[in-house]
């Protein structure tokens, strides 16, 4: 009995000059927490950048009870989702981003399943990126798994036969004259953006529109937010034009969540408001204006202007006016199924405002979870229940079919076609 009142006494001891040492240093323990963060924010801002990844079932069934089974609930509820009716081709005309530029490293060899295609993204001795499909035309093998770059050639890895930039047979081992004719297809490849594109084309048309890199010297990389989605591509820059629910989504404060577990906190924590004119551009483009105010009461903490340019049907770009500078978000979509989508951000900003950059990456994030977990319970609606708001909808739609063509493969056969992805 002793030795349990002298043991509760020592760790009531313990405990009290604990909270009574915090107590005291208190202004030097929030100064040191406070330094920590600012620390970590320049840390990601400068020297390594964030990148924010979310999988397919990570967004969107918080409706799913809890509960041991919930993985075979989560995928109950997506295998027996409802697709939708007249659901366009799942692959239309353009540009697309097939990887990030700092994964393909000179004389380094990247598989890529995209656009219903296997792919062979490699970068040759003169740096150039360069895109074949996988399969080699002599036996099959998959140059992605194992193929080498030889100087601007990538080498089969079964019988060592090399294809050139153009895609064209160059050497076969132990054969002088090596056949004419063969050759491996080779994908019009440029880098914009951080990124690699390929031009994909239903009716095999050289591109229809260049792709120039936006990003000069002073805007660096401040991290990337990389999702992959369930949806038909044309509901994610549909989104654009769907000005109706950027207030209905969109407004709820980003620490909302906060203000949840502390309803005090709501007094405190504000509301996004947003007002946004979409309009075509030039036959390719489409423009969005779009304002974003945070307030908190009657005070306006942070305006933000953005010009928001559609570039085809997988690239967005969007340019942010802040009072701390300009920060540039590049959005680059690209079908890695009928109704699968990799969606990837990068955003880029100069020197002197980095950490505004780290921090858009992280708010843009949260923001675009909200569209994810309606994109990935939704189904495709051909003839929606249009009222006034929804005008520029129905005018994106009209613009956006520009983007399929005759032998655009339809999304019944695209499916039919699938490999197990
Ligand atoms: S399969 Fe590629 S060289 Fe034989
Ligand atoms: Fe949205």
């Amino acid at each position: 009995m002793d030795s349990v009142f002298l043991y509760s006494n020592v760790s009531f001891g313990i405990i009290r000059s604990t909270f009574d040492l915090l107590y005291q240093n208190s202004l030097v323990i929030l100064a040191a927490v406070i330094t920590g963060m600012l620390m970590f924010v320049l840390y990601r801002s400068y020297i390594s950048p964030d990148f924010y990844t979310k999988e397919l079932t990570e967004i969107g069934f918080d409706h799913v009870p809890p509960g041991p089974d919930r993985p075979l609930r989560i995928a109950r509820t997506m295998t027996s989702r409802r697709l939708g009716s007249k659901i366009p081709p799942p692959y239309p005309n353009g540009w697309f981003a097939v990887a990030e530029s700092c994964d393909v490293k000179v004389g380094g060899v990247l598989a890529v399943d995209a656009l219903g295609q296997n792919l062979c993204v490699y970068r040759g001795a003169d740096g150039v990126v360069r895109c074949v499909d996988a399969y080699c035309p002599h036996l099959g093998a998959n140059l992605a798994a194992g193929g080498n770059v030889c100087g601007n050639c990538i080498e089969c890895p079964f019988h060592k036969w090399r294809f050139g930039a153009d895609g064209a047979l160059v050497s076969v081992p132990g054969v002088e004259s090596v056949p004419k004719g063969v050759s491996i297809k080779s994908w019009e490849t440029v880098e914009a953006d951080g990124a690699v594109w390929i031009w994909y084309d239903a009716e095999n048309r050289p591109p229809l529109w260049s792709l120039q890199d936006a990003c000069t010297m002073q805007m660096r990389c401040r991290g990337r937010n990389i999702f992959t989605v369930n949806c038909h591509i044309q509901e994610i820059p549909e989104n654009g034009a769907d000005v109706a629910h950027l207030n209905a989504v969109h407004s709820e404060s980003l620490l909302s969540k906060l203000g949840e577990k502390y309803p005090l906190l709501l007094n405190f924590i504000g509301s996004h408001y947003w007002t946004a004119e979409w309009s075509r551009g030039d036959h390719h483009t489409s423009t969005i204006k779009l304002t974003h105010d945070y307030k908190l009461m009657k005070m306006n903490l942070f305006h933000v202007d953005v010009d928001v340019t559609q570039i085809g049907p997988g690239h967005v770009r969007l340019k942010l006016q802040t009072s701390f500078g300009p920060v540039l978000i590049s959005q680059s979509v690209t079908p890695i199924g009928p109704l699968q989508q990799k969606v990837v951000h990068r955003v880029f900003s100069p020197n002197y405002n980095a950490p505004l950059g780290y921090i858009l990456n992280r708010a843009e994030s949260y923001q675009f979870e909200r569209d994810v977990a309606i994109w990935n319970n939704k189904r495709y609606v051909g003839a929606p229940a249009y009222v006034k708001t929804d005008k520029t909808i129905r005018a994106f739609r009209s613009w956006f079919s520009q983007f399929y063509s005759e032998n655009s493969i339809s999304f019944k056969d695209a499916n039919n076609s699938m490999l197990e992805w």
